[in-house]
Order: C-alpha cells, then structure tokens, then sequence
C-alpha cells in the first residue's frame, strides 16, 4: 500500500486526515489508538524527524526544543501583563538545563507554552522541530502524553491513587496493557528508591517521597523531555538536592533532556547551562563550567 493513501482508522474505518504537522495519534471518530497504525505507516510524529534527517542539517536537529519570538501576554480587564518578551531559545536534545529567575519573571509561563498547556501571543515554540501552533487538538494530546513528562512544585499527585497507581496513570492514556503497565510503574519507582512504597497513597508518604512519584510519574511513557517547574521549591535544601542528583542521574542515563526552573541558586549544581531571564526577557545564558558555586555561595554572595 504506498503511503500516499488515506489512512483509515483500523476500528471504525473513518478516514483519517494528515494534518501539516503530521502528528495523528487517535481517531477523532471512536477515539482508537492509532500510533500502532500510523507508525507501520511511516507516518505519525516521525514525518517532521524523516524529513529532517533526510536534509541532513544535524545543527538543526540537535534541539529538541527551539522558541521564536515567543511572547506572552496576558489579559486582565483592562490591563495587559506582559509575561514574555521576545524570546528566542534553543535546547539541546540530551541537556538539563536551568531556567533561573525571580519570582514573576516568566518561568511558568515559558514552561506552559513549551509544554503546549498554553498559547503564545506571538512567537513560536519547535518541538523536534514541529511548530507546535500547527498541531491540533488530537496531535497535541498525543505531544503532552508521550514526549513531555511535566513535574510541578505542589506534587501533583492524585490523593486517593497508590504510588504505582499515579504513575501509570499516564499509561493508561498511552494505551499500555495492565501488565505492562505494573511491571513499568514497579520499574519505574524502584528507580526512584521507592519498591518499596508501591501501594502508600501521597499522604502516606514525605514531601521528598511524593516528589520521586511525581519523578517517576513523569517518565511513565519515556519522554523525550521533562519539564519540572521548581520541582524542590516545597522540599527542604537536602531532600531538593537528592531530587535534583535524581533528575541529573535520569538525564545522564536516559538522555531525557531535563528542563527546570528554580529561583534557588543552590539547585544549579547539576544543569549544563544556566538561562537567566528576567521581567520576561532572557538576560543571560551561561554554562555551568564558567558558573562559581562554592558551598553555599555563588559569585560570592551569601546564600539566598
Ligand atoms: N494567568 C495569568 N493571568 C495574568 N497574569 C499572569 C498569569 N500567570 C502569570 N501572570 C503574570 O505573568 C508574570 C510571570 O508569571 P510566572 O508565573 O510565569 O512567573 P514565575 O517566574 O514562574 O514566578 P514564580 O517564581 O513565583 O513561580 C507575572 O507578572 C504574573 O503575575
Ligand atoms: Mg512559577
């Protein structure tokens, strides 16, 4: 069957239309998984990848995330709050990378829109080069489900689900079977140190014990991107720091590229490079080999 025929859906036969961006993951008829089909196809989520490995322009392709321009502002009444100015950023597949500002200085807000649960006003977000304002309403549920793990400061988690329970939640979505599912949710939270907590609900557990389920969580269907936003702000300095050594650990071993935000400078240790931004604008970005971080100073400033 050449590729140029309609796909239909194998469960109810609606045809499925391709979009620009190529991404079609469900049937928007019955709701079938269609990733099996698609990707037997050599169609769904790869056809940006395929036609960026057959240009050959590795540069490009070595960032997995890319803004433009991005802006955001937010309307209140009368009042515009500007979010985001203008900003242009480039992330390297494989990277942890720090995103340091203070309070109200746009982090969430660039984490909202590179994590597609919100829109810019103006600029543009490139996930594996795909321009995310292209993607529909399917393709984006299919983007947020399996290629972006989301860690947020208050947990997140679901109160009255088990540990192995919030973490193959997002399985179910992905369309895992019960037994996959347990195995990997088992796997996944041994990795976090916590085989042995499988059935404590979150309040069974500590801060720093519900953050690695949020941890392992977010990896439940091998993202190829976390994004954790101030994922020790509610954690004290030592139990942030062995959540951070966690994340860095994954990062290294799994080449998840780790995304984070913190205004605490003593959670820097473990990023490649640091990007400062301010009043919604980046104001500098640095490696951390060229960073000085003593114990409990930065460039000589006492800890913050
Ligand atoms: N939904 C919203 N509606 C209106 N203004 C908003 C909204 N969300 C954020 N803002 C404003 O946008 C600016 C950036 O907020 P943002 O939450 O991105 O900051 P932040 O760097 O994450 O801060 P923090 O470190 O306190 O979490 C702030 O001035 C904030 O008041
Ligand atoms: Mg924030």
């Amino acid at each position: 069957m050449s590729s140029e025929e309609p796909l239909k859906c194998p469960k109810c036969g609606a045809e499925i239309e391709q979009t620009a961006a190529g991404l079609i993951s469900v049937c928007p008829k019955c709701h079938a998984d269609l990733t099996d089909l698609a990707v037997q196809r050599e169609k769904v989520g790869r056809k940006h990848d395929y036609s960026i490995a057959r240009d050959d322009s590795a540069t490009t392709h070595e960032f997995i995330v890319r803004t433009k321009g991005l802006t955001k502002i937010y309307t209140m009444g009368q009042v515009e709050v500007p979010a985001l100015k203008n900003v242009d950023l480039d992330i390297r597949r494989g990277e942890y990378l720090s995103i340091m500002g203070p309070s109200g200085s746009g982090k969430s807000t660039l984490f909202n829109m590179v994590g597609g649960l919100d829109k810019p006003t103006e600029g543009t977000v490139f996930i594996d080069e795909v321009d995310m304002a292209q993607l529909d309403a399917y393709e984006l549920a299919w983007l947020r489900c399996r290629k972006i793990g989301y860690i947020f400061q208050t947990f997140n988690l679901i109160p009255v689900m088990t540990a192995i329970e919030n973490v193959t939640l997002p399985m179910i979505f992905a369309g895992m079977t019960t037994d996959e599912m347990m195995d990997r949710g088992r796997e996944l939270l041994e990795t976090v140190g916590l085989g042995d907590r499988l059935h404590h609900k979150p309040f069974e557990l500590s801060g720093g014990q519900q953050q690695r389920v949020a941890v392992a969580r977010s990896l439940a269907n091998s993202p190829a991107i976390v994004l954790a936003d101030e994922p020790t702000g509610n954690l004290d300095l030592r139990t942030g720091r062995e959540i951070i050594e966690l994340l860095k650990e994954l990062n290294r071993e799994s080449g998840v590229t780790i995304i984070t935000a913190t205004h605490d400078l003593k959670m820097i240790e473990a990023s490649d490079r640091i990007v400062h931004i301010r009043d919604g604008q980046v104001e500098r970005i640095e490696l951390r080999s060229d960073v000085d971080i003593d114990v409990g100073t930065i460039h000589g400033q006492e800890e913050l």
